[in-house]
């Protein structure tokens, strides 16, 4: 009989928590939990939250509301909220939701196994908040991910975690606190272990600005972003190099970089790696220097586009993607203007772009703006509707090209199999000996291998393609 307990887990927002996610149920295995998929289901109901952007924000509210009606059936059900509202709002969440047991953040996912079992002993004496001001400083830098269990090809490792760059908008300081970097060695061990015991081929190296990564004390000795030490860039490409000596690891790629801490050496490293993704996601933010200097983005548009000129001559084959906010507050229309010019400029293989929306507490929700939001949406599909124009051409050149790609599903319609190029272009196929194509019952044959491909027409967004090999 299975008495394994049942935890339902609900994951908002970047890279980084869905990578918490995965510790989180890789330290409840530990304690007897299995991930279920509804609530209903559940013993335990986790929410690791996003606090990004008011929509992230609202999302989790409007879930959170419909956990009253399964705790009201089942009083035995623990309810946690962690994450960076977890983290921005604390003790405020027990008070406004009785029916929410426990609130935790970012930095101590490792307390949640005692939490728990303080509650099943029924030995809870007040409510419990664990938020980064619990922890000592050891415990705020101890996240080795030497758990988790990789089902797949792909893994991401945390290498450092927290931003000191204070952009004007941005929340994350607050959420996820200054820059702390894990020991190069720690994380060669772990990248070692997941590719020799796991059969990880493809590592996505994790932080809010991986590209500052200083595991000494370089960077905890300041607080704001105007003090730079180049050592912290020689330090990653340091660690990029030693990575690259692992047998069997064949993509090494990296998540978010700023284009402050782009340096020469890790722009020449992309010319020479063997190993290095030929795709590169390089937040640019906005088109205009006033308002790159709004957000306190240090650098200018000037030097972006130098960084992408040198990232293209050392690195024939990279293509680079970016992220844009439109309608920072009182954002002209020449600034707009701006945002739309750069897009010509870069030929960014693909965007995230975002309406500005204010954080409380960041500098720029101070700001008084005069701007609609009716505005600020129009500009936002402006935007995205120039990007996927340029993207169209971008992407035609992939026909009549031959591409491997590693095979991680099927399509949406269960009628292609589905990959991924190294540079993150996706890629629908069809095996042409296998007609017709049984879909997701076929996919095991062909799942996690590298095939090659060669692509026969193209979208803005995606590859149709036929199987060589
Ligand atoms: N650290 C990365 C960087 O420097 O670009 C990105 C971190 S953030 C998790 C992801 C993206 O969310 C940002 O690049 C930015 O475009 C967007 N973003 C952050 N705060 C925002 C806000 N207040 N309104 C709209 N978009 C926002
Ligand atoms: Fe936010 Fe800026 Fe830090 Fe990125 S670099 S996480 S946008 S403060
Ligand atoms: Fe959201 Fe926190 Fe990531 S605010 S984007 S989950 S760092």
């Amino acid at each position: 009989m299975n008495n394994k307990k049942k935890v339902y887990l609900r994951t908002y927002g970047c890279q980084m928590n869905l990578h918490d996610s995965e510790r989180l149920l890789s330290l409840l295995a530990e304690i007897n939990y299995d991930r279920c998929d509804r609530g209903e289901d559940a013993d335990l109901i986790l929410f690791n939250t996003c606090a990004i952007r008011d929509h992230a924000n609202s999302k989790f509210y409007s879930h959170l509301g419909e956990i009253k009606r399964i705790k009201l059936a089942n009083p035995q059900l623990l309810v946690g909220v962690g994450g960076c509202i977890g983290e921005l709002e604390g003790a405020k969440l027990l008070a406004k939701f009785k029916y929410l047991d426990f609130v935790f953040s970012p930095d101590t996912l490792e307390k949640i196994p005692q939490i728990i079992s303080t509650f099943e002993k029924k030995e809870r004496s007040s409510a419990p908040v664990l938020l980064s001001n619990q922890c000592s400083l050891q415990e705020k830098f101890s996240f080795k991910d030497t758990k988790i269990v990789n089902k797949g090809p792909r893994a991401f490792v945390a290498i450092m975690k927290g931003c000191n760059n204070f952009c004007s908008y941005c929340v994350v300081p607050y959420t996820r606190g200054r820059e702390r970097s894990r020991p190069l060695m720690e994380v060669f061990d772990d990248v070692l272990r997941l590719v020799e015991v796991e059969g990880v081929q493809e590592v996505t190296l994790l932080g809010q600005n991986v590209n500052s990564y200083s595991p000494d004390d370089v960077n905890n000795t300041h607080n704001v972003c105007d003090v730079r030490d180049v050592r912290n860039v020689q330090v990653f490409v340091d660690l990029l190099r030693k990575l690259e000596e692992i047998d069997g690891l064949r993509i090494i790629r990296y998540t978010t970089s700023h284009p402050r801490d782009m340096s020469d050496e890790l722009i020449q490293w992309h010319g020479s790696s063997n190993k290095l993704s030929k795709h590169l996601h390089l937040p640019v933010q906005s088109g205009s220097n006033n308002i790159l200097a709004k957000m306190n983005r240090g650098y200018t548009i000037e030097h972006y586009l130098r960084l992408l000129e040198k990232l293209r001559t050392y690195q024939k084959e990279i293509v680079i993607s970016s992220d844009m906010i439109c309608g920072y507050p009182n954002e002209t229309e020449d600034e707009h203007i701006s945002n739309l010019t750069l897009l010509d400029l870069a030929q960014f293989d693909f965007i995230y772009s975002y309406a500005f929306s204010p954080r409380p507490g960041t500098a720029a929700a101070l700001i008084v703006d005069h701007l609609s939001d009716e505005i600020r949406s129009q500009r936002l599909r402006e935007l995205q509707l120039k990007q996927l124009a340029i993207q169209e051409k971008i992407r035609s050149k992939m026909v009549g090209k031959k591409y491997l790609v590693l095979v991680d599903g099927v399509d949406k319609r269960q009628q292609k199999l589905k990959g991924r190029t190294n540079c993150m272009r996706i890629v629908h196929f069809t095996p042409e000996t296998e007609i017709p194509f049984g879909g997701a019952s076929q996919l095991q044959r062909y799942l996690w291998k590298w095939v090659e491909v060669e692509v026969s027409s193209s979208t803005a967004i995606s590859a149709q393609a036929h199987l060589l090999s």
